[in-house]
């Protein structure tokens, strides 16, 4: 059985839908703070809890015999990470802290993390692989590098073998439209952008349109969430088959700036999006795009989403039938 922390998240709910159909059993562990209940299907248990409440840990590894954790739990908006980072650091980085230290104490040895390529901070080298240097530049980045840091220690001293997973730009849901991304607020880019083409908003903003790319605007590397899941389950499978700790990142190795993306969502939504161009955001790089080399290699990954165009239907089908 599967411990999976923050299941009720975006990213954490698709990878039980995934795994669900996969023949695993998974359990959840979601404090419901940005996760909605309505996200984690039925037949799967919810607690509803502290990642950090050592009493509850103790209480689940003791009734469910988990053998792995799969650990989505954490707060991700950068901005706010910018403003309050206390409550980065205590939740993303001191609470895993706790569900290790709980894992340790019941003998569960695999661990898988989502990491996230906020870690490198600002590009040197485009495409980033797993080499590239990790200079996080917001305290999100660093909450999550800390970890990192934190498991390298445990798999060295104890039993501990993880994977962490550094994703690029999560994007999409389920292709049957049954569950997708919810923020409140929302910041990300394809979410407001379909939100635009529906009328549920007058315009979007474009955050800087001085980039030294192509077109002026930022480029980002999206990937549907549904080949973040199967990264997950293969993590996953290679820890069980006794591999080694390893660190992965995840993206479709392909770049799209703010403006091709707003394109696609036009296109793919038939609606015309407005638009108003607006200062920098701040804490934005101007190109992140993976190399996802090794994780193709080593794990066998192979993502299916080969084009935006295809990501974008599956959030718009969502957009369109949303009930959370
Ligand atoms: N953007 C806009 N207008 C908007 C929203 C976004 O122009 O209304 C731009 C951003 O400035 C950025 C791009 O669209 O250039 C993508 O922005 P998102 O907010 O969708 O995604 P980010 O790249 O900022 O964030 C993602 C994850 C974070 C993670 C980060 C790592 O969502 O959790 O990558 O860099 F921390």
């Amino acid at each position: 059985m599967i411990l999976v922390t923050g299941g009720a998240g975006y990213i954490g709910s698709h990878f039980v839908l995934y795994c669900k159909e996969h023949g695993e059993q998974p359990i959840v562990l979601d404090n419901l703070v940005y996760g909605h209940k309505e996200a984690v299907p039925a037949g799967v248990p919810l607690i509803v809890g502290d990642m950090g409440d050592p009493k509850l840990l103790d209480e689940i590894f003791t009734r469910y015999p988990i053998d792995a954790v799969v650990h989505f739990a954490a707060y991700a908006y950068v901005g706010e990470s910018v403003t309050d980072p206390a409550k980065y650091y205590l939740n993303n980085t001191v609470a895993t802290l706790a569900v290790l230290e709980a894992m340790r104490r019941h003998g569960v040895n695999k661990f898988i993390f989502s990491s996230t390529c906020a870690t490198y901070g600002n590009p040197v080298t485009v495409p980033m692989d797993e080499l590239h240097p990790q200079a996080p530049i917001n305290p999100y980045g660093q909450s999550k590098y800390f970890v990192e840091q934190i498991l390298k220690a445990y798999s060295l001293a104890y039993s501990l073998k993880f994977v962490a997973l550094r994703y690029f730009n999560a994007a999409g849901g389920d292709p049957e439209g049954r569950i997708g991304e919810s923020h409140d607020p929302e910041t990300h880019l394809i979410p407001i952008a379909l939100q635009v083409a529906q009328g549920k908003r007058p315009q979007i903003s474009v955050f800087g349109t001085d980039y030294d790319t192509p077109d002026g605007t930022c480029i980002r590397d999206y990937i549907h969430i549904l080949d973040l899941a199967q990264a997950h389950q293969l993590a996953l499978k290679r820890l069980r088959e006794g591999a080694d700790s390893d660190i992965f990142n995840l993206g479709s190795e392909q770049g799209y700036s703010v403006n091709e993306v707003l394109r696609i969502c036009e296109k793919v939504s038939g609606r015309k999006i407005a638009r108003v161009n607006e200062p920098r955001r701040a804490g934005d790089p101007p190109r992140l795009v993976a190399s996802a080399a090794k994780a193709r290699a080593v794990l066998g990954w192979a993502p299916t989403f080969q084009n935006l165009d295809a990501i974008i239907e599956t959030a718009w089908k969502w957009e369109e039938k949303r009930h959370y």
